[in-house]
């Protein structure tokens, strides 16, 4: 039955199985080239880029439509400056005693460790917070998987860096509350992920990591 809420027609596009099959390659072949950068130039990009990506984050879909994420777009020197301090204090707790044995050595093949210098190289962090709840009137109301919705918009977001041209990676400092301190976030926002963005150095490497199989991670069931 329907609601008195307005519905409007679908716009989507539906294509031929020939045109299906061959925009569905392109992009899979397209997507497969994206990888995590470590190695960040300095080289600017324009704001309107960031915008655009981030608007793309938010087109994801999202528990009761509620949309429940916030970017916060970092280009000021000194605050990229204390969020790697801060980073690097933690990745260094991290690197010497808190990860596992076994989580150092699948972290070998990547040749990192607790120095995080693109944090401030890089033009732009995007900070991903999630938010729990919004405050609306100092009234929470609560918001319906947080973890799934953010986790969708920030896949949509490198994707969108990825169409741009642009690299990032999918960094993780933990504990990351100092992000919260440090951006001056609200109650309800914490801090997701931290994606920085730019151009890579000339000549940066990347792991040569090798992707599962389809036969591996689909079951099929007819
Ligand atoms: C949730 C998540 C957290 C990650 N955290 C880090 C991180 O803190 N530091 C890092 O160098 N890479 C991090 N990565 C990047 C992964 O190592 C990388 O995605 C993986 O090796 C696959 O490589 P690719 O992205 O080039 O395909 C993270 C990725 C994900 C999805």
């Amino acid at each position: 039955m329907k609601n008195n809420k307005a519905f409007i027609p679908y716009k989507g596009v539906t294509y031929s199985k020939e045109e299906m099959i061959k925009r569905s390659k392109e992009f899979y072949e397209y997507m497969d080239k994206r990888r995590s950068l470590r190695m960040f130039s300095d080289r600017e990009i324009p704001m309107e880029v960031i915008e655009n990506i981030i608007k793309t984050a938010s087109s994801a879909p999202s528990g009761a439509h509620k949309q429940p994420w916030t970017f916060c777009v970092v280009s000021n020197p000194a605050i990229k400056k204390e969020i790697r301090k801060a980073a690097e204090a933690e990745e260094y707790l991290s690197y010497n005693g808190r990860m596992t044995k076994e989580w150092l050595a699948d972290l070998a093949v990547f040749n990192t460790d607790w120095h995080k210098e693109f944090l401030e190289t890089v033009p732009y962090l995007i900070v991903v917070f999630k938010k729990s709840y919004d405050l609306i009137n100092a009234q929470k109301h609560k918001n319906y998987y947080v973890n799934e919705s953010v986790g969708l918009a920030t896949g949509f977001l490198i994707a969108a860096i990825h169409q741009a041209g642009l690299v990032t990676l999918t960094h993780t400092p933990s504990p990351m509350i100092f992000l919260q301190k440090i951006l001056k976030r609200p109650e309800n926002e914490k801090p997701f992920l931290l994606l920085p963005i730019g151009f890579p150095t000339d000549g940066a490497e990347v792991p040569d990591l090798k992707r599962k199989p389809l036969e591996e991670i689909m079951v099929l069931f007819e």
